[in-house]
């Protein structure tokens, strides 16, 4: 993705930019401190939203294509708004042979959306993962910090099931 059509897809909506402040505030004279004010204000708001990449280029004295450019090149930050609950689906080879396609197809067929891709409601981001270390419960997957081996479609079912039941606060 270049960093022209990553800021053309980003949010636009209006936010507050208090916490954005009061991260850049802390690290303002620290030197090397683009990253940490990232860090710090995709933990406040789940992503990095537009306006604080504007706030950060001026407050910090750079340029806001470097800051897209450390956005984009780090899978860590986000751009857009995540799901509360993100559904990783492990797709290392152990999980392939035991048909972790499926299980990711059946998610995308149930979900209606796909790899790194949040649903409009913003309950659920989906993404496709490399190997989880857990080879022996292939194919796997993970909901937040939940894990579940010896994924089956059924099981994909009963996942959505539980998590629709969940809280969105
Ligand atoms: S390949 Fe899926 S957990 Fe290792």
């Amino acid at each position: 993705m270049s960093n022209a059509s990553a800021a053309e897809e980003l949010p636009t909506e209006e936010i507050d930019l208090a916490l954005a402040n009061e991260v850049i505030d802390k690290y303002l004279t620290l030197p090397g401190n683009l990253m940490p004010v990232l860090q710090g204000i995709q933990d406040g708001y789940g992503f990095v939203p537009k306006p604080t990449i504007d706030l950060v280029a001026e407050r910090l004295n750079v340029y806001p294509s470097q800051i897209y450019g450390v956005l984009t090149f780090y899978a860590q930050f986000h751009l857009k708004p995540r799901g509360k609950y993100i559904i990783r689906v492990c797709v290392g080879t152990a999980c392939h042979v035991q048909g972790a396609e499926r299980i990711t197809e059946t998610f995308f067929d149930r979900l209606h959306i796909g790899h790194a891709e949040t649903s409009a409601d913003l309950r659920y981001t989906f993404e496709k993962v490399a190997c989880l270390g857990a080879c022996g419960m292939a194919p796997l997957a993970m909901v937040n910090d939940d894990t579940y081996g010896k994924m089956t479609v059924q099981k994909v079912d009963e996942i959505i099931e539980t998590y629709n039941q969940r809280p969105m606060k």
